[in-house]
């Protein structure tokens, strides 16, 4: 990258930092989301939503924002939330079946929307990096398949590779819409992606693992496949 394109690029952070600052919200990541559900109207008065990976909360704020007080909004991270009106929190991984279950019992029906701002921890290697990444997608996927309303939405970020088109057909087999997306607030440099799903069919009573023995890339079979 050259010394004018970074300067560009740590400009637009410390913006962002700013403005998340001045607006109270607990990351930068909070213009992301903000970006994303003013282009593609994600999020209406009264829904309910799911946000996994959302430590430290910059998301849930903006979710709760749009939701309004008749809305309902559960958030899953492996690490502390700090407590925020009106949201549920619940400190787990994912992957692991007790928070899937745990996660269930607090939603207890069904939701209109399901986030996943999950990123692995970076290790540098590009093509592992996105391959976790692409895992906790399948676990997004699996929340979806348990919880997502019929029309229900999803807004999922994934760190860009080699196994994106099948991620991307994973998810066209269950919602009418499927669009990928990098908002203004995502880093130049960054690989990360968001894909936005619209439109969840909730026709097939999904099964992580028996799909995932269909395929031929069985990386996608996740923990819990069958809660
Ligand atoms: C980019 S941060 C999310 C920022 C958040 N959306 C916000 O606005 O504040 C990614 C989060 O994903 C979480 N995460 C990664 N793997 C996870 C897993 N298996 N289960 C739950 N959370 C996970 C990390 O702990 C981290 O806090």
């Amino acid at each position: 990258m050259s010394l004018h394109d970074r300067w560009v690029q740590e400009r637009k952070h410390e913006h962002y930092y700013k403005m998340a600052k001045k607006l109270n919200y607990r990351s930068r990541a909070s213009f992301k989301l903000v970006q994303i559900n003013e282009k593609f109207g994600i999020f209406r008065e009264g829904d309910s939503v799911v946000d996994l990976g959302a430590s430290p909360g910059g998301w849930l704020q903006v979710a709760k924002e749009c939701v309004g007080e008749n809305g309902k909004v559960v958030g899953v991270d492996l690490r502390y939330i700090r407590p925020m009106d009106g949201v549920t929190t619940i400190i787990g991984d994912i992957t692991e079946d007790s928070t899937m279950r745990k996660l269930l019992e607090t939603v207890g029906g069904k939701v209109d929307v399901v986030l996943s701002d999950m990123a692995p921890n970076i290790g540098g290697h590009y093509s592992t990096d996105h391959a976790r990444s692409v895992d906790l997608c399948m676990y997004a996927v699996a929340v979806c398949d348990r919880t997502l309303k019929k029309g229900g939405k999803m807004v999922v970020k994934v760190f860009m590779g080699d196994m994106m088109d099948s991620l991307v057909k994973e998810l066209e087999s269950r919602f009418v819409s499927v669009k990928t997306h990098s908002p203004a607030a995502s880093r130049d440099t960054s690989s990360e992606m968001y894909i936005i799903s619209k439109g969840f069919l909730a026709s097939r009573n999904v099964k992580l693992k028996e799909i995932a023995e269909e395929r031929e890339k069985p990386e996608f079979v996740p923990k819990g496949g069958n809660i």
